[in-house]
């Protein structure tokens, strides 16, 4: 059913806000989406949505900013993503609603704000997930190579800038997750779950195998590249623990969300610090750092380098194929969550958000997002994307912090499944410890997302303003159309 939302004088403004009023205390989502994800599949889904190309990848180009103490900007990277997981916790138990942090927004800092965030996320996911995919092909390659003796030609199986034409094995990842997704969240949600286990497992099998390597000389001198070298690395190496943040994105299709939701985001991001910190550890335990610095597949070489199990790296380079393509399964049904509260509430074209009648969930939207990001994977390099998206994300929890502290103030009493401890003080080092790690990315990187952000600006003008459903004062949750 939808809501009539009151006429206020503020209406009209770019900073009008969804009553929350509207968005909470609902048994049944009015989307017309299901709630059928329990708290089991929903941490599957932060795991599902984290490990990935960060921790199989990206570690081999942290380690040369850093040194040995990349462990130590494990722990400050996971430090930062605790304190904004607290704040999405408490902000997920009290709007469970889709689209995460733009929804957050729209009912504490208005829609101007909300759209910001809602234009900023779709760079975090779907950037990323062709960045992600383009690693997935890189491993697949290695694997085919090292069991079948067999490459794939160059032009359609590396990035652009690596000698390639297009490179379809990485779209044709990403098609895949696309068609999984079609099927329904209940399956894809099961399908995920193998996954994290299969993923869970090999990483614990790295840790068991690369002790046996241990050498505490790799250590020293911890602080290779300074201090400063630290906290760089800790602001390349965050991107292994995005994708707790969405969780939240799920928020309509959760069952008990006030409990669940809390649960599952610190939960799996709990989880993943541990075992990174675990695997960075043994990592540079059993090969000095600047030999695993630069190469692609970082933990396959630790085994077969450092500890002599050659066997092994085929088995880390499947359980590195099996968990990214559970990221890129998570992300893009996050992307596609965003991407619907936003076209329902009028910012983007009506359309995107239309369920299908059998499964109810969003599979026109789905499907076109599937498409381009595919086109994408084929064409972008992966090493410069990944700060892209860093930064992107970071300024998404800048705001879910702040959001905490606005919506203490404004509505006090609301019902909250979870809460942050210590507000305003916790929020605001969750800010702080963000800006810290923005301020070390790279001038390029802050040129480029200024791009992407005034053409969403231009947006939000030229379209959004005009169709918002709220300033309009029609409706503040509707029924999105079936068919
Ligand atoms: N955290 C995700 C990964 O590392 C994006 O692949």
């Amino acid at each position: 059913m939808a809501t009539t939302a009151e006429p206020s004088d503020g209406r009209k403004g770019l900073f009008v806000k969804k009553p929350i009023s509207s968005l909470v205390g609902k048994e049944d989502s009015d989307s017309g989406l299901r709630r059928s994800v329990g708290v089991l599949d929903l941490t599957a889904l932060g795991l599902g949505a984290i490990i990935g190309t960060g921790i199989f990848v990206i570690i081999g180009e942290a380690i040369g900013d850093s040194g040995p103490s990349i462990v130590l900007s494990f722990v400050l990277a996971g430090i930062t993503c605790m304190f904004s997981a607290l704040a999405f916790a408490e902000l997920a138990s009290t709007i469970p609603v889709s689209g995460s942090a733009y929804t957050y927004a729209y009912a504490t800092m208005g829609e101007l704000v909300a759209f910001i965030i809602g234009w900023d996320l779709i760079l975090e996911y779907g950037v990323s997930i062709a960045a992600v995919a383009v690693g997935w092909g890189s491993y697949l390659n290695e694997l085919l190579d090292s069991v079948f003796s067999f490459a794939l030609p160059e032009s359609i199986s590396v990035a652009r800038d690596e000698g390639g034409t297009a490179n379809l094995t990485a779209a044709f990842l990403v098609l895949a997750v696309t068609a999984v997704l079609v099927v329904g969240v209940k399956e894809s949600a099961r399908t995920n779950t193998i996954m994290v286990i299969v993923k869970l497992v090999v990483l614990l099998l790295f840790i068991a195998l690369g002790l046996t390597a241990f050498n505490a000389d790799n250590f020293s001198p911890f602080f290779a590249e300074g201090f400063g070298g630290s906290l760089t690395a800790a602001s390349v190496i965050f991107f292994a623990y995005i994708g707790f943040d969405a969780i939240s994105t799920s928020g309509e299709e959760v069952k008990n969300p006030g409990r669940n939701l809390p649960i599952a985001i610190i939960g799996s991001l709990a989880v993943a610090t541990l075992l990174y910190i675990a695997v960075a550890a043994v990592a540079t335990g059993a090969l000095p750092f600047d030999e695993l610095n630069g190469q692609d597949a970082p933990l396959a070489v630790a085994l077969s380098d450092g500890a002599g199990y050659d066997w092994a790296a085929n088995i880390i380079s499947l359980g590195a194929l099996v968990a990214i393509t559970s990221v890129v399964l998570t992300l893009l049904y996050g992307q596609s969550r965003i991407l619907f509260a936003m076209s329902r509430d009028g910012l983007l074209f009506k359309r995107l958000s239309r369920l299908s009648p059998r499964t109810r969930t969003p599979i026109f939207l789905t499907v076109l997002l599937g498409l381009l990001f595919a086109l994408l994977a084929a064409l972008v390099p992966l090493a410069e994307i990944v700060q892209l998206v860093n930064i992107g994300t970071l300024f998404a929890f800048i705001i879910v912090n702040v959001g905490v502290i606005i919506l203490r103030r404004t509505d006090p009493d609301l019902e909250r499944g979870y809460r942050v401890p210590f507000v305003p003080v916790f929020p605001i080092i969750g800010s702080v410890l963000c800006i810290i790690l923005i301020a070390r990315l790279p001038l390029e990187t802050f040129l480029r997302f200024f791009v992407w952000m005034a053409a969403g600006l231009l947006l939000y003008f030229v379209y959004g303003r005009r169709h918002s459903l709220v300033r309009r004062g029609e409706a503040v949750n509707p029924e999105a159309e079936v068919g």
